[in-house]
């Protein structure tokens, strides 16, 4: 099978997404009904993807980089970026909007997702009616406002009209196993998108 060399000089993602799209390229080219691409595969290649990360300690931005490394190797075109390195305005052009973040203080966003949080829960924020998206937060239980954070922004872009493709997952301290069904769910839903 082609694939990318592994000291090719691309990033994790896009080493995913070149290998995708290389395995979906060599299916179809082989031909057959044996070798073509299922429905479900060919409806699953390809979606352009943007991870959004708020993130105080670094679990947020390493999950980020997981999800996008897995969703990539499916052959979705991912974009991770920190949430304080984008415009907020521009952010309804974004089809596919995951965000990950955690809650710091009581109830508040981590310094990078504070500019994004505020004007999300402003008059200023835009409709999102052409947006899907989905929401995964990292909290501990022992805090009062456990997850508030993520709430916020499951529940502003709700009121802006996107739409949501998979339920808000509030992880606790131990995320991976929050984490693994919440890329579970996204694949599920992606399939049903395209
Ligand atoms: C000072 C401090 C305040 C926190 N406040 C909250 C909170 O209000 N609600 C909550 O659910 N978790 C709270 N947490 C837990 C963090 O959200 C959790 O540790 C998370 O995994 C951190 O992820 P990050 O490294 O991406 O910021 C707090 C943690 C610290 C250290």
């Amino acid at each position: 099978m082609l694939s990318i060399p592994p000291n090719a000089p691309f990033t994790p993602e896009q080493v995913g997404w070149l290998n995708g799209y290389l395995a979906a390229r060599i299916q179809v080219q082989s031909g057959g009904p044996s070798t073509a691409p299922t429905a479900s595969e060919a409806s699953t290649t390809g979606l352009p993807i943007t991870i959004l990360w708020g993130s105080q300690t670094g679990n947020s931005e390493s999950l980020a980089k997981r999800a996008a490394k897995s969703l990539g190797s499916k052959g979705h075109q991912v974009t991770v970026t920190d949430m304080a390195q984008v415009e907020p305005q521009s952010l309804p052009q974004i089809e596919n909007l995951f965000i990950i973040t955690s809650t710091y203080g009581d109830g508040e966003p981590p310094d990078n997702a504070a500019e994004l949080h505020e004007y999300l829960q402003s008059d200023k924020a835009a409709s999102f009616e052409n947006t899907n998206y989905t929401v995964l937060g990292l909290g501990d239980s022992e805090y009062p406002d456990f997850n508030q954070c993520a709430k916020d922004f499951d529940t502003a872009l709700e009121k802006r009209g996107a739409k949501r493709i998979t339920p808000l997952i509030e992880s606790d301290v131990d995320y991976d196993e929050p984490f693994d069904q919440w890329l579970a769910d996204i694949t599920e839903s992606l399939s049903a998108l395209a």
